[in-house]
């Protein structure tokens, strides 16, 4: 029998974060002030080894994902991370093998990356005005270091990327048309998120939200679109493809049309626990019983339980919920645990 849990959603996908340390200080996400010069991140004893992550995330593999995704914060601050590639692309069972970043340092990394095994990447990149990256990034990057490692990325052969464009309003939605045509032109998969209320530092608001639906319609009306069906059951992103063939975009309406329903991700924390929803509370440590001294079954049998009990679907109750009770809701950071 599949592990489901309790609406019998299976186990699909493991996001592995490998580090809460970022170079970029988005403000949806690692807002400067908070995360300064001081800020204690995790220190290194008490991150998962490579070996720890193989190891739970072999277990993790026999209960049923076959996809897994490296995050962060930003995984290719992780040292010698290729080496972290190669011992998961080593796991039977494994479908797909991918990693999502902010791409600042993707040149110096991509061969190492594709010489490991790595499948496919997610680029971050929300708008080519370089004022307003910046202002998106915390003032760590332009566009330009950005599109360098995009370029790197193409000359691996890792074709077609996935981009992921946070989207906000005010800040950057007027130049969403140019990012889409940009990559339109480039055959990448542009997709837009709307901005979501993840952590507790953001200062989420609802009319900061620009709806995908009115992110489509924004595009059509330059570029043409028809919606197409998904890649697979789960899958986050709304598709289009653009009707004079020149490739596709997504929308990922986490806010204004859930998708908890089909939600088969499991997230690993740089420190070892599993979280079964990116707007959790808790999770649930697999280090501490690894470091005591716990056999593989043991370990199994705390991911089953997790799972098993599993009730989580924060977005599809998030607008009944009150503003006060969201705010009072401690909820896991979005850099601890990877988007
Ligand atoms: P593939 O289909 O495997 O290419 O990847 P993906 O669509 O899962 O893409 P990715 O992992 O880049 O996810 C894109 C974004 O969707 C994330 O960065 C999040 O912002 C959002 N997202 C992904 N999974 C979830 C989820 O379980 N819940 C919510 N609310 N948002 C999610
Ligand atoms: N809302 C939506 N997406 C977010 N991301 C980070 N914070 C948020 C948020 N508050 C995105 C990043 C990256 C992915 C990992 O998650 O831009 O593309
Ligand atoms: Fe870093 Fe990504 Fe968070 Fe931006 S969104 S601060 S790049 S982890
Ligand atoms: Fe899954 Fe939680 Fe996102 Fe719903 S809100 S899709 S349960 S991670």
């Amino acid at each position: 029998m599949d592990l489901t849990d309790q609406f019998s959603r299976p186990l699909r996908d493991l996001r592995i974060s490998v580090t809460d340390r970022c170079n970029f200080r988005c403000p949806y996400c690692m807002p400067a002030d908070i995360f300064g010069e001081r800020y204690q991140f995790l220190p290194k004893p008490q991150l998962l080894s490579f070996e720890e992550i193989t190891r739970l995330t072999r277990i993790i593999v026999r209960l049923g994902a076959v996809k897994l995704r490296l995050t962060g914060g930003e995984p290719l601050l992780r040292q010698d991370i290729e080496r972290l590639v190669s011992m998961l692309d080593g796991i039977d069972g494994v479908d797909d093998l991918a990693m999502t970043t902010n791409a600042y340092l993707l040149p110096q990394k991509i061969d190492a990356l594709k010489a490991a095994g790595l499948q496919r990447l997610t680029v971050s990149l929300d708008t080519l005005d370089d004022d307003i990256f910046r202002q998106m990034n915390g003032g760590r990057s332009g566009v330009k270091k950005v599109l360098e490692g995009i370029a790197a990325a193409e000359a691996a052969g890792f074709t077609p990327l996935k981009i992921n464009c946070v989207v906000q309003r005010g800040v950057n939605d007027h130049t969403l048309v140019d990012l889409a045509r940009f990559f339109k032109e480039r055959g990448h998969i542009l997709r837009f998120i709307e901005y979501m209320d993840v952590g507790n530092k953001n200062g989420w608001k609802m009319e900061q939200v620009v709806s995908g639906r009115e992110i489509v319609e924004r595009v059509d009306a330059a570029m043409p679109l028809e919606a197409i069906a998904s890649n697979y059951f789960g899958e986050v992103a709304r598709r289009y493809r653009y009707a004079d063939g020149g490739g596709e975009i997504g929308v990922i309406c986490s806010v204004t049309q859930p998708f908890c329903g089909s939600c088969t991700r499991m997230r690993l924390s740089p420190e070892g626990q599993i979280f079964t929803c990116l707007f959790a509370i808790e999770g649930a440590s697999l280090r501490d019983p690894l470091r005591a001294g716990a056999n593989d079954g043991e370990l199994e049998d705390i991911i089953r339980g997790t799972w098993g009990d599993r009730i989580d679907r924060y977005s599809e109750i998030r607008s009944s919920l009150t503003e006060d009770a969201r705010d009072r809701r401690k909820k896991v950071e979005m850099y601890h645990i990877g988007g």
